[in-house]
């Protein structure tokens, strides 16, 4: 564990405020960061650089490495954490395997991070299936994700822990392939292998301690969570403002995308003609708006929505 005892105990030691972790510096830390502070959150970040003290709300955040954070959370050391569903996935069945009865909770899956965990196998080895697998020597940081994907294939192969450079394993002779998180594939193309079955399609993802929480913090962590939920929905969600002829209502509503009840507004001086808003809860793409114009909707308008709470 990073963290040194003294943080621990300091951490430990104040029962009012929430301690989220995130991850200190990698693919998830800008995003979380963000995630939090258009939920509202100022905050000032310590001398130690490790933890970001909420300023407006008893949130702090705590800045530790990615594997550490479902631990941490586990050990209910930190109330929440922001950590890859890979990262979960691995800790959760090290816990079952271990007898643990009381795990953590799956409070949100975030909108970022999204990478796959899947088969690396050099170019000049046939894929055909989970068979290829059997007798093989697999090099990967998820020991348990993978031991776990090849018993429910009905495959027998051998697994072998890599901390890191999982890629670099099959050059050096040390596996025969890899099981590796991808994102845009470039690591595993730059080390001579192909992308074969992916076994975890994986995002960022908030979790919780398992321990009981009193009801400040509880209260807490409602608020942030619909915060966060409505944080999601506003990144996706756009407000549509545009004129349309009364016949054309039906088909019109029928295109916008993800809309609940528009307003119909009518429109001075025309008697057949109205104006329609509407908050769209998924993207307006132009094809959407040319498929408007098509049924009739003219002077359309799309503007980004800041903030949502429903
Ligand atoms: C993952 C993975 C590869 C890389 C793949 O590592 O282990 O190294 O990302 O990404 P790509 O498909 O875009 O090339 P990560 O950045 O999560 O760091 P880690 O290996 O230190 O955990
Ligand atoms: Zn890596």
């Amino acid at each position: 564990m990073p963290l040194i005892p003294g943080v621990i105990k300091m951490i430990k030691t104040d029962e009012v405020r929430i301690k989220i972790a995130i991850q200190k510096s990698g693919r998830l830390t800008e995003h979380s960061i963000e995630l939090l502070t258009r939920c509202g959150l100022t905050y000032s970040r310590g001398r130690d650089q490790l933890i970001c003290y909420g300023e407006n709300m008893p949130v702090d955040i705590l800045l530790v490495r990615d594997d550490d954070i479902p631990g941490l959370v586990q050990e209910n050391i930190c109330d929440l954490g922001i950590v890859g569903g890979n990262i979960i996935e691995e800790l959760r069945l090290e816990l079952i395997k271990k007898g643990t009865k009381r795990l953590f909770n799956v409070l949100e899956r975030l909108n970022y991070g999204h990478c796959r965990l899947s088969f690396g196998i050099p170019e000049n080895v046939e894929y055909i299936g989970a068979k290829t697998l059997k007798g093989k020597k697999i090099a990967t940081t998820y020991p348990l994700i993978v031991e776990d994907y090849l018993k429910k294939q009905n495959v027998n192969a051998t697994v072998v822990e890599f901390s890191g450079a999982v890629e670099i394993a099959p050059s050096l002779g040390k596996a025969d392939l890899i099981c590796d998180l991808v994102s845009s594939g470039a690591t595993m193309k730059a080390h001579g292998l192909f992308e074969a079955d992916t076994i975890l399609e994986s995002t960022a993802t908030l979790i919780q301690s398992p321990e009981a929480l009193s009801k400040t913090k509880k209260d807490w962590i409602k608020l942030l969570l619909q915060r966060i939920r409505g944080v999601l929905q506003v990144k996706e969600s756009k407000y549509i403002m545009l004129h349309a002829p009364r016949e054309a209502l039906q088909e019109i509503r029928r295109l916008l995308p993800g809309s609940e009840a528009p307003t119909i507004i009518p429109l001075e001086g025309f008697k057949d003609k109205v104006a329609v808003h509407a908050v769209c809860r998924e993207n307006v793409f132009w094809e959407t708006l040319e498929e408007l114009k098509e049924a009739g909707a003219s002077s359309m308008l799309v503007l980004p929505v800041e903030k949502m709470l429903a």
